[in-house]
């Protein structure tokens, strides 16, 4: 049942800091406080480069796992939608590492995708949630993310589930490349068993969000936006939005505002901006700072470090506790995923069952 909870979407958003947890100590030796994957059938200090592929939200999960793999574990990354990648017949360098990641494991773009990498000669690695799947039983080997079942359509805890396998995975693949001596693994692993109790000091801003949300209420196109890791963290944010309050949302790499939809920018069109103080705070703050000069009204995202420069610009702000910038993706979408569900349930639609949607879209 909803355990009380408006919607199963509100119950399996509180349910991050537990799943994150949960998904931590699969990975995580406590004794030792290092990652630990299960026997691999291949060796990851040899793939030449890593594929990702996946559709929806598991999609933007790897991009912040490319994002990861490049900087820490410094492998090069290709990644695409796995509606694409399955039509691109794309030259794949034998032995590379197939990264595969579906909540359902059912998904049949990434099924189709999975075959065509297997038939490449890839090592396939899936990321799922159902581990008893037809995509589980197609994988040399399966990272399962511990959040349980998810009833709600719009994914929420298997998302930032499959952001900490992913963080896992990238710690796993840099030890292994030689990019991360025990110092530097000892602070990322801290930085992410930090995350179960910062998560749950999230619900706490749950007024920020509700005022954010009745901006959003009253929009019909909202512009998100984020740098870096925050990037796909502001496109998760866009396609909750639209899935669960059909409200139009496009997410777009803060630098690429002035490429083009900043001319979209008035009144009319809140911008919803990720923004806690990592390297990118600077440039993205001056993104904003455009924005607002050209009538645009800030929401933004940010955290204890940036909170005083983001009140000098923000209409609204939501303030998170600071974490490392490894975390930072994991926490800051929580925030997101609740402003869309506080948006959803002030337009009165069916949150859990958003209409034109399946939870496991089994076909092409
Ligand atoms: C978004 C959402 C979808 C799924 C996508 C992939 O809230 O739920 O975008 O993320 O359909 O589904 P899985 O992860 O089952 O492969």
């Amino acid at each position: 049942g909803k355990d009380g909870y408006r919607h199963y979407m509100e119950k399996e958003l509180h349910e991050h800091p537990l799943v994150i947890g949960q998904t931590l100590q699969r990975m995580i030796d406590p004794a030792n406080r290092k990652v630990v994957l299960p026997d691999m059938p291949f060796d990851l200090a040899t793939v030449p480069r890593a594929v990702i592929t996946a559709c929806g939200s598991a999609f933007y999960a790897g991009m912040v796992g490319r994002y990861w793999l490049e900087s820490i574990a410094r492998l090069p990354v290709d990644i695409d939608v796995a509606s694409e990648l399955r039509y691109r017949d794309p030259p794949l360098a034998h032995g590379s590492l197939g990264l595969l990641i579906s909540q359902s494991g059912e998904t049949a773009d990434t099924l189709a995708a999975l075959r065509t990498l297997r038939q490449n000669a890839v090592h396939i690695l899936s990321v799922l949630n159902v581990e008893h799947s037809t995509m589980a039983r197609e994988s040399a080997l399966v990272l399962g993310t511990v959040a349980g079942p998810e009833i709600s359509v719009a994914s929420t805890k298997a998302f930032t589930a499959q952001l900490t396998v992913l963080a896992c995975l990238t710690i796993a693949i840099a030890r292994a490349r030689g990019t991360l001596d025990p110092l530097g693994e000892e602070e990322l692993v801290a930085a992410l068993l930090d995350l179960p109790s910062r998560a749950a000091d999230v619900f706490a801003q749950g007024d920020a969000i509700r005022r954010m949300a009745r901006v959003v209420a009253e929009a019909r196109d909202v512009l998100y936006l984020g740098r870096g890791s925050m990037f796909p963290v502001a496109l998760e944010g866009a396609l909750k939005l639209k899935e669960i309050s059909y409200i139009h949302a496009e997410a777009y790499a803060a630098g690429e505002m002035k490429h083009g939809p900043i001319s979209l920018i008035d009144r009319t069109v809140p911008i919803v901006a990720s923004a806690p103080f990592t390297p990118l705070f600077d440039k993205t703050l001056s993104n904003l700072q455009e924005a607002k000069a050209r009538g645009g009204r800030l929401l933004v995202f940010t955290d204890t470090k940036g909170a005083e420069r983001v009140s000098a610009i923000a209409e609204e702000m939501v303030v998170l506790p600071h974490v490392h910038d490894f975390a930072a993706p994991i926490l800051q979408t929580i925030p997101v995923q609740m402003l869309a569900y506080e948006v959803a349930v002030m337009k009165g639609t069916d949150v859990d069952q958003p209409r034109n949607l399946a939870k496991s879209v089994t076909v092409e």
